[in-house]
């Protein structure tokens, strides 16, 4: 398969309100969040990483997670999603009927104490008990961070993933998503990772979740749609980060991939301009610029008017738009 392959029906999910705010300095108020969640609930994602059960105390920005899931409108068609790293975790997540719980724990070794300060047989062992509590009441999803190299231990094997997604397959989890935390993944490991899953386990719905950390964020996206990956994660304006990642930065931006993705021909489900319109309004609302392209340039079909030169175009302006022309150089 080919990343100019035939139109194909991606399905994007938007991480911003968690894995974006959730590294931010300031604390997003409460309705804030949710004004936003729910405007993003009408522009076609097909789910919203709402927030994250975790301690207060390590990730404070989102200590407001209760208030956030029941303030929040369920548009019809919409996966509401919740992070939820441990068992406490996920019975505050159920509490909140969150229709998904998105479990996390990293490949590597040392990600996992440094983020959830467990070993990761400790948090394989939080996974069963978290997928016999929910027993069906929601969805589940097991996030694999590090997955494609680790800011402590450096390059994690390809064999370790493969286990740890074998782990989760044993459990009875059919949806799973490889993250690459702090942008060290590169596209040739992409195809090659990504397509070695989907070997293992054809039947799994595979989710890719970038960091653009390192610029590749898009360059991956497209490897893991090359070999099949039809799902993925992605932050308005380019949020996003893990604190206890040192270097971590925002994800894949949401609506940069969606305008990639359409501009190729695939049919993302989101309507572009309605996540523009919500992308402009975040430098204000985190009080910094954000990293997102096309909020600034607009799509690629953005034409600017010629410029005026006083009733007389220039040589140059003349040729460029003279039939046949074949462009005016760089
Ligand atoms: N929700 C709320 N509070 C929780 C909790 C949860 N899911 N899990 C633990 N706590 C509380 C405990 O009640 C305890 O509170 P206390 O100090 O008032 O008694 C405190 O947190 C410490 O509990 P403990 O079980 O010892 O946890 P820990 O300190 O070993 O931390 C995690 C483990 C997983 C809770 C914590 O590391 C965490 O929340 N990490 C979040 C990682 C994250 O979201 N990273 C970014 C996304 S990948
Ligand atoms: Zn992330």
């Amino acid at each position: 398969m080919s990343a100019f392959q035939p139109p194909q029906r991606l399905f994007i999910h938007d991480v911003a309100v968690r894995d974006g705010f959730q590294i931010e300095p300031a604390f997003i108020p409460t309705e804030r969040k949710i004004t936003l969640i729910d405007a993003l609930s009408r522009t076609g994602l097909a789910k919203i990483e709402v927030t994250s059960f975790t301690s207060p105390k390590a990730i404070p920005a989102l200590a407001d997670a209760e208030a956030v899931m029941g303030g929040i409108e369920r548009v019809p068609g919409v996966q509401y999603v919740a992070l939820v790293p441990n068992a406490r975790g996920a019975e505050r997540a159920l509490g909140c009927r969150a229709d998904e719980l998105n479990i996390v724990m990293s490949a590597s070794e040392s990600h996992n104490r440094a983020n959830l300060r467990m070993s990761p047989a400790e948090s394989l062992r939080q996974f069963a008990d978290i997928v016999r509590l929910v027993d069906g009441q929601a969805a589940v999803n097991a996030s694999l961070s590090t997955a494609f190299g680790c800011p402590f231990d450096g390059e994690v094997p390809d064999a370790l993933v493969l286990e740890r997604v074998g782990r989760f397959v044993d459990m009875g989890i059919c949806h799973v998503t490889l993250c690459d935390t702090t942008g060290m993944a590169n596209p040739a490991q992409v195809r090659r990772l990504c397509a070695a899953v989907m070997a293992a386990w054809p039947e799994l719905g595979l989710t890719a979740h970038f960091h653009d950390t390192r610029g590749m964020g898009l360059a991956n996206a497209l490897a893991a749609l090359d070999v099949g990956v039809r799902r993925f994660d992605a932050s308005l304006g380019g949020l996003g980060g893990c604190p206890f990642a040192p270097g971590a930065s925002g994800n894949v931006c949401t609506e940069d991939l969606v305008h990639m993705f359409q501009s190729m021909g695939h049919d993302t489900g989101v309507q572009l301009d309605a996540l523009l319109t919500q992308a402009r309004q975040l430098p204000q609302l985190v009080g910094h610029p954000v990293p997102g392209q096309i909020m600034k340039a607009g799509a690629w079909d953005r034409r600017y008017p010629l410029p005026d030169f006083g009733g007389q175009r220039s040589e140059q302006v003349r040729l460029a738009t003279s039939p046949g022309a074949c462009g005016g150089g760089a």
